[in-house]
This record gives C-alpha cells, sequence and structure tokens, in this order.
C-alpha cells in the first residue's frame, strides 16, 4: 500500500499540494484525477522523492522511497515520454537502465516484447514517435518488474486510439496480478473506462476518493460530476497562498483547461 500523509508544496506564491491524504491499495487501479495545475505531477514528483514536500510523507510498503534498495525492482515510474538519451536504441537504453539496476539482462527483450517494441528495438530512441516513445517509458517502468507499484503522470497524453487502450488493458492486467497501479489524468472519460477507484483533486487538495460510480450517481452525468466537484477549486491563489474566486468559469471549463477527449473504443 503507499500512504500519502499531509503532503505540502509550496513554490513561491503557489500552493502545488495542500495538506493532501490518502491511500492507494494494490490489486485494483487507482485514478488520480483533477484539472491542470491541480498537484498531481507534483504528487507523483514526491511519491517518488523527486521533490522534497515542505511538510507529509510518502511510505510505499512502509517505507520512504530513497529508503527502497533498489527503488526500479520496486517502484516503476513513467513520468513523461523521452526520458532517454535520442541517440540510444531502444534496447541499448533498456540495458543500460538494466545493468545499473542490476536487473537480468533477459529482461530487456521480454518488456520489448511486452510493450510491442520489438522490431523497433535497434532504432535510435530519440526518432520514435510520441506513442512508440511512450511505450518505451513504460518498457522502462516494468524493466525491474517492480512487484509493487506504477506510477504513471498522463501515460495516455497524445497516444492514438489503438495506444490508449493497450495502455488501459496493460494498467488493468498489471492491477490484476496484485500491483499497485496509480495513474494521473485530468481526463475523466478515460478514468471512467481504467480506474476503480478515484482521488480528486483540485487546488492541491483532495476533493473525493470514491468510486467511479459513486461519483457518477452524484449528477447527471460523470463529467457532470466531475465539473461540480472541481469547479470550486479552480480559482488563482494569492500571493499569501488564501484562495480567492479568479471571477470568469472555473479553469476547468475554459478552452485548454479541459480538453474534450477524442472518442475511443469502449471496452464495455
Ligand atoms: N517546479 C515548479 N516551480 C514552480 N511552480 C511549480 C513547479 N511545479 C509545479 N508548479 C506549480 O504547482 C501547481 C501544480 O502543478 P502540477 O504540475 O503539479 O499540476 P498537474 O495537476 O500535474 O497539472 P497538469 O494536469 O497540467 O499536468 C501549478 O500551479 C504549477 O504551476
Ligand atoms: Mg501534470
Amino acid at each position: 500500500m503507499i500512504e500519502a500523509r499531509g503532503l505540502t508544496k509550496r513554490y513561491g506564491r503557489v500552493l502545488a499540494v495542500d495538506a493532501l491524504s490518502f491511500d492507494v491499495r494494490p490489486g485494483i487501479v487507482t485514478g488520480f484525477l483533477g484539472p491542470n495545475g491541480s498537484g498531481k505531477s507534483t504528487t507523483i514528483r514526491i511519491m517518488l522523492g523527486l521533490d522534497a514536500p515542505d511538510r507529509g510523507v510518502v511510505r510505499i510498503g512502509g517505507r520512504r522511497y530513497r529508503e527502497l534498495s533498489w527503488p526500479l525492482r520496486e517502484v516503476g515510474a513513467l513520468q513523461e515520454a523521452r526520458t532517454f538519451h535520442p541517440g540510444r536504441t531502444a534496447r541499448a537504453h533498456l540495458a543500460a537502465l538494466a545493468a545499473s539496476n542490476n536487473i537480468p539482462a533477459t529482461r530487456v527483450d521480454e518488456v520489448l516484447r511486452l510493450t510491442g517494441l520489438r522490431s523497433a528495438a535497434g532504432r535510435r530512441a530519440g526518432k520514435f514517435s510520441l506513442g512508440m516513445a511512450q511505450r518505451l517509458g513504460i518498457a522502462a517502468a516494468l524493466l525491474g518488474d517492480p512487484g509493487v507499484l506504477l506510477l504513471l503522470d498522463e501515460p495516455v497524453n497524445g497516444l492514438d486510439p489503438e495506444g490508449i487502450r493497450w495502455i488501459r488493458e496493460l494498467m488493468k492486467s498489471l492491477a490484476a496480478e496484485g500491483r499497485i497501479v496509480f495513474v494521473s489524468s485530468h481526463l475523466i472519460s478515460e478514468m471512467a473506462l481504467t480506474a476503480d477507484r478515484l482521488i480528486v483533486i483540485g487546488a492541491g487538495r483532495l476533493l473525493a476518493d470514491t468510486s467511479v460510480a459513486e461519483l457518477s450517481a452524484r449528477s447527471s452525468s460523470l463529467e457532470d460530476a466531475f465539473l461540480e466537484l472541481t469547479s470550486g477549486s479552480a480559482e488563482f491563489r494569492d500571493a499569501g497562498g488564501t484562495r480567492r474566486p479568479a471571477g470568469g468559469p472555473p479553469a476547468a471549463q475554459r478552452p485548454g483547461g479541459y480538453p474534450s477527449y477524442p472518442a475511443t473504443g469502449r471496452t464495455s
């Protein structure tokens, strides 16, 4: 289990994460949902020990990330695509990661197969399309066969419907194997198809720890329920960190604030 307790992070004038507490359990896909700028990436960076919170703590199986002896073998993370040397081939990139984390080299071909990259393994990763780069990022996250969890920050961004469905099915199957799968998104429509549990934040604060069905039942549609839940927190924060309404429509309803989602094949 992941336990986040009282996480608070301020960047200058912006209170990015505000006394946030939640649990993430194994065996299900947990969606981490919130409008743009609500603090999802900051929270994930804190969970991965890449950013220090001003207050609060995250424990993964009872330990902090920095206390894990072989993090890559316990926690698989995908933060953004293209975190690789562009001149390296996909296989060389994964082989280097495996070597530095004491992971058997045979695992490289396994994750290349799992992510559908076998035929592209010898190509320079810098020339990969967005979807291929995303698959390579997921291959790296899976390299250590992390039993504990996968932290994925917006993994379907920019992917085509086939790629989105592939990631969705992969997340479900990894959760079904008993792993912790924690995936962030600003797209309620995608989370409705993927997540069993939803942790919804707005302006860095916890708004709901709920299921898709429970959230859906709050309004006429799941999207309405999400917009109603998050509208009150889509405000700017002044220099003192207190919140004042921005006056205009909530960020979630502005163009760019909540992009419409391309229709994809539903699985049900
Ligand atoms: N390194 C940083 N320096 C200054 N401000 C930051 C930094 N990282 C995040 N912020 C601010 O913290 C707030 C939360 O940002 P964060 O990236 O965590 O949101 P998010 O929910 O991931 O958004 P998105 O859906 O757009 O990815 C924003 O106001 C952002 O501008
Ligand atoms: Mg983000």
